[in-house]
């Protein structure tokens, strides 16, 4: 299937393979993510879906293909150079620094941007005091407050319940004020309390920041809800892509998602989906 792409792309994935050994993780994989939208990535377990992120954020070497970041090839660069450009990530297991508070956790994002290298500090150490400061309040007025995480600032990350050290990791790969925001299963393990938090949070980064998001999710409701582009990746293939409506009704995914092991709660979602 193919449909029209919501904008003009910021991100292309060009023909993209990828291999361990003898397992095909990523055939041939192509995509397309448009400016200022949500493209949700789904497929069933083993699809591929993570390592195809680790190959857009440069965590894994392709063995043919390229990725485009705003025309410009940067299936060259390593991780760091990539986050610099705008490319922010979320893992799919929480990767944050337990014994720290919330509020360092969250200003290691911004390490990504901060001018200021030794010899600058040196010579310009004012600069690097005002933007220490900025760095501080920019951190504190906006992403905590976006994010509701005030009253936790100080508190170790560790001794949060689940859905908030996911919201902190958030907080993170926004601190580096990113383009594109990769978000690997930003729900999973979540109540339904927490997903629904966690979706309008994503909606707001995309309408009042502007950030393109690609977002890896199992949560069918969530992803039809409020992705505006779905992929749909099988054995390491793009088996469908379009706009969720259509992608819900198209029968190789439920058929994908059927064979996959992985069906019941999956399939009975997209079946309830369509029924309502
Ligand atoms: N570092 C690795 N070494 C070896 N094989 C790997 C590695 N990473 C992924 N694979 C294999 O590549 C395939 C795709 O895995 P991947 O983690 O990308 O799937 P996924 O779609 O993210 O699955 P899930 O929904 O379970 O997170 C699987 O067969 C997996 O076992
Ligand atoms: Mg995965």
């Amino acid at each position: 299937m193919t449909s029209e792409l919501p904008g003009s792309p910021v991100l292309k994935v060009e023909g993209v393979s990828l291999a361990f050994g003898g397992v095909r993780a990523l055939s041939k994989v192509s995509l397309e993510a448009a400016e200022g939208t949500i493209t949700a990535i789904i497929g069933p377990n083993g699809a591929g879906k993570t390592s195809l992120f680790n190959a857009i954020s440069g965590f894994y070497r392709p063995a043919e293909g390229r990725i485009l970041f705003e025309g410009r090839d940067i299936s060259r660069l390593r991780p760091p150079a990539r986050a610099k450009l705008g490319l922010a990530r979320t893992f799919q297991n929480i990767a944050l620094f337990r014994g720290m508070t919330v509020l360092d956790n969250i200003k290691l994002g911004r390490h990504a941007h901060l001018r200021t290298n030794v010899l600058d500090a040196l010579f310009y150490w004012g600069r690097a005091q005002r933007e220490e400061l900025a760095l501080r309040q920019e951190i504190e007025e906006r992403i905590i407050d976006f994010l509701e995480i005030q009253h936790i600032r100080r508190a170790p990350v560790g001794a949060l319940p689940y859905g908030l050290q996911k919201r902190v990791e958030l907080a993170r790969a926004l601190a580096m004020r990113p383009k594109i925001l990769m978000l690997d299963e930003p729900v999973a393990g979540m109540n339904r309390e927490e997903t629904e938090d966690m979706a309008r949070f994503i909606l707001d980064v995309k309408e009042e920041w502007g950030v393109t998001i690609l977002m890896v999710e199992h949560d069918m409701g969530m992803v039809m809800d409020i992705s505006d582009h779905v992929i749909v990746l099988n054995f390491g293939q793009v088996i469908a892509q379009g706009r969720p409506a259509e992608v819900q009704r198209d029968p190789a995914v439920v058929s994908a998602y059927l064979g996959s092991g992985d069906v019941g709660e999956l399939s009975r979602r997209l079946h309830a989906r369509q029924a309502a």
